[in-house]
């Protein structure tokens, strides 16, 4: 074989490794038929109800239609099925767009991902979902990034605080999970954050233990200082704090019989010098500070496939808005993450700009109408204010 051939066959083989496959796919672009895609959960019945539109403003009319909620202080569930996928061995990439066009106050923002065996209709707060991702917002206190993954039947919340968007724009949120075992968050298709799992998540016991068996010496000197034994307290040292004010004089019409006994005021000594303490040397017997030695923890064991799911097939919107409006769109899921990042330039970075300028020229406008009125009503208080000075002048005339 030449070296060309050998080359050609390794570029072969490693495109087949990186073909992409785009899992799940939804961008609201074909009237009401999303109904046909997307189920309300039954577990309920007074979930709030999605509405498809593109918002307040936008950056394009038919692209930037997405799913909002429509209803204050609801529960809302909905989710759509896709053909099972696993993970194993390969990226996944889970992206969407959020734009909390309400000037949300509180609300989630965020999707569940679940395994293929998720009863849709039976879906609520508590059914298993493998990974829950995207922006929660509540009050000042709270405006996080989730990544929650569900580990050997329990959710761990990731350890790092990744702050979302509270603006009123749309965001592009993605979460790209590797094979080997790290991760990247996204926001507008920048990192925001990245790492390890097994660091930056409780899912594992911690690698190394403190020592049962080991303890500090009773004899351990851990004073880095001690007192200085050749210091002695100087004999003038102590005196009176206080003592009568030597430049007092007694009043020339004090009455030692009427006024009792004369006696000056106390004042502060200025030879007062305080309690004595010996000099501060460093402790001869010093040892550090006792660290206390650690062991590999027995209960701790690695895993190679913390990222791995081996189903998933179900993706949901379940959250609760106090305030609604929030629309989601441009939901992807696919096993390649430089594809997510062509698609997220090509949904929300083609329609943010346009959006932007939408929102501005809306606010330009109401500005204006505000300033007409404002105009408006000035001249009718002082148009109101000449009718007065008439009929005051007429009352005169009559008088
Ligand atoms: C996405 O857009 C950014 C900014 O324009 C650019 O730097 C990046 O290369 C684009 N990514 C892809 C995959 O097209």
């Amino acid at each position: 074989m030449t070296t060309l051939s050998m080359l050609l066959m390794a570029v072969s083989v490693a495109s087949i490794f990186a073909e992409s496959s785009i899992y799940f796919r939804e961008q609201f672009e074909d009237g009401d038929a999303w109904k046909s895609r997307w189920l309300e959960s039954k577990h309920k019945s007074d979930y709030g109800n999605f509405v498809l539109t593109a918002g307040k403003f936008y950056g394009d009319v038919e692209k930037d239609k997405g799913l909002q909620t429509s209803q204050d202080a609801r529960f809302y569930s909905a989710s759509s099925r896709f053909e099972s996928i696993s993970n194993k061995d390969q990226p996944l990439v889970i992206q969407f767009t959020v734009k909390h066009e309400q000037n949300i106050d509180c609300g989630g923002g965020y999707i569940k991902l679940f395994p293929a065996d998720l009863n849709q209709e039976e879906m609520h707060g508590e059914s298993t979902y493998n990974i829950m991702f995207g922006p929660d917002i509540c009050g000042p206190g709270t405006k996080k990034v989730h990544v929650i993954f569900n580990y050997r039947g329990n959710n761990h919340l990731i350890n790092k605080d990744i702050r979302c968007k509270d603006d009123e724009y749309t965001h592009l949120y993605t979460l790209v999970v590797n094979p080997d075992n790290t991760y990247e968050v996204k926001i507008d298709n920048k990192k925001v954050e990245s790492g390890s799992l097994e660091e930056d998540w409780d899912f594992l016991p911690p690698k190394k233990i403190k020592d049962p068996d080991a303890e500090k010496p009773d004899d351990w000197d851990e004073k880095e200082h001690i007192d200085d034994p050749e210091d002695k307290k100087p004999e003038d040292w102590d005196v009176a704090e206080t003592i009568p004010d030597p430049d007092a004089k007694k009043p020339d019409d004090w009455d030692d019989e009427m006024d009792g006994e004369w006696e000056p005021p106390m004042v502060t000594n200025p030879d007062y010098k305080g309690e004595w303490k010996p000099k501060q040397i460093d402790n001869p017997a010093y040892k550090g500070k006792w660290v206390h030695p650690e062991i590999d923890n027995p209960d701790y064991t690695a895993d190679p496939e913390i990222y791995q799911y081996a189903s998933m097939g179900v993706i949901g919107l379940d959250l609760w808005q106090v305030k609604s409006g929030t629309i989601f769109d441009n939901f992807l899921i696919t096993n390649d993450p430089k594809l997510a990042e062509q698609v997220g330039n090509e949904t929300w970075g083609a329609t943010t700009d346009p959006e932007k300028k939408m929102k501005d020229s809306q606010e330009e406008e109401e500005r204006k109408k505000r300033d007409a009125e404002e105009i408006n009503k000035k001249e009718e208080e002082e148009d109101e204010g000449e009718e007065h000075e008439e009929t005051d002048s007429k009352h005169k005339d009559e008088l």
